[in-house]
C-alpha cells in the first residue's frame, strides 16, 4: 500500500481540512513557521519522554517511544539547521493555543490506563494534523528545499500517528479507543473552526 493510500484510510479521519488560505500566509511568514515548527518538534520529543517516565513499567511502550524521542529531536535539529542556513533567528516559543485546547479535552480522573489512552490519542491527533499541514507546505510552497523537507517529515509523522494509535489499542480495549478517537476528532475540528487563522504558527 502506498503512503497516499494508507493516509486516505488512516489520516483523513480529520474532520476539518485546514483552511486553504493558511499555506499562502504561512509561506509569507516562513521564519515564524520554522520557529514554531521547531518548538512543535521539541514538544513532541518532550511528550514522549513524559510518557516513558510515567509508564516506565510498560515495556513495549518504553521501547517504542524511546527511538521516537530521538527522531523528534532529530527533526528539531533539522528545523534549526533550516533556520540557520537562511540567517533566521530561533526565537521564543509562542503560546500554543491549539495544544492548550486539546489538553482541556483530556479526561481527568479515571485510572492509569484511561490516562494513557487519552495522551496517546492526543499525540496521535497532533501528528495527524501536523502531517496534513506538512503535506500542504510540501505541495504549495516555492522553496524546493523546504518542499522536500516537509515531504520527508510528513511521512515520518504519519508513521508516528499509526504508532500512537496502535499503542493505544495495545493497552486499552480497541472498541473503547475507537469510540474515544471519534470524540477527539470532533473536538479537534471544533478547535480549528474557532482558532484564528494565522500564518505564524503550524497549528
Ligand atoms: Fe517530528
Ligand atoms: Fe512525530
Amino acid at each position: 500500500m502506498t503512503w497516499e493510500e494508507s493516509t486516505k484510510q488512516k489520516m483523513l479521519h480529520l474532520k476539518l481540512p485546514t483552511d486553504p488560505r493558511w499555506v499562502g500566509i504561512a509561506e509569507m511568514q516562513i521564519e515564524d513557521i520554522l520557529v514554531d515548527h521547531a518548538y512543535c518538534e521539541q514538544k513532541a520529543a518532550s511528550s514522549c519522554i513524559s510518557l516513558i517516565l510515567r509508564f516506565n513499567d510498560l515495556d513495549e511502550l518504553v521501547d517504542t517511544l524511546t527511538p521516537i524521542v530521538a527522531e523528534e529531536w532529530g527533526h528539531f535539529e533539522r528545523v534549526l539547521e533550516q533556520l540557520r542556513k537562511r540567517g533566521m533567528k530561533f526565537g521564543f516559543p509562542r503560546k500554543d493555543e491549539y495544544v492548550i485546547k486539546l489538553n482541556e479535552f483530556v479526561k481527568k480522573g479515571g485510572n492509569r490506563k484511561q490516562h494513557l489512552t487519552e495522551h496517546l490519542l492526543m499525540n496521535a491527533l497532533i501528528e495527524a494534523r501536523s502531517c496534513e499541514r506538512f503535506k500542504l507546505l510540501s505541495k504549495n510552497i516555492n522553496d524546493e528545499e523546504l518542499q522536500k523537507f516537509y515531504y520527508e517529515l510528513m511521512i515520518s509523522e504519519a508513521g508516528h500517528f499509526v504508532t500512537f494509535i496502535e499503542l493505544a489499542k495495545k493497552y486499552q480495549d480497541p472498541d473503547i479507543v475507537n469510540l474515544r478517537w471519534k470524540e477527539w476528532l470532533e473536538y479537534e475540528a471544533e478547535i480549528l473552526r474557532n482558532l484564528e487563522l494565522r500564518g505564524d504558527r503550524m497549528h
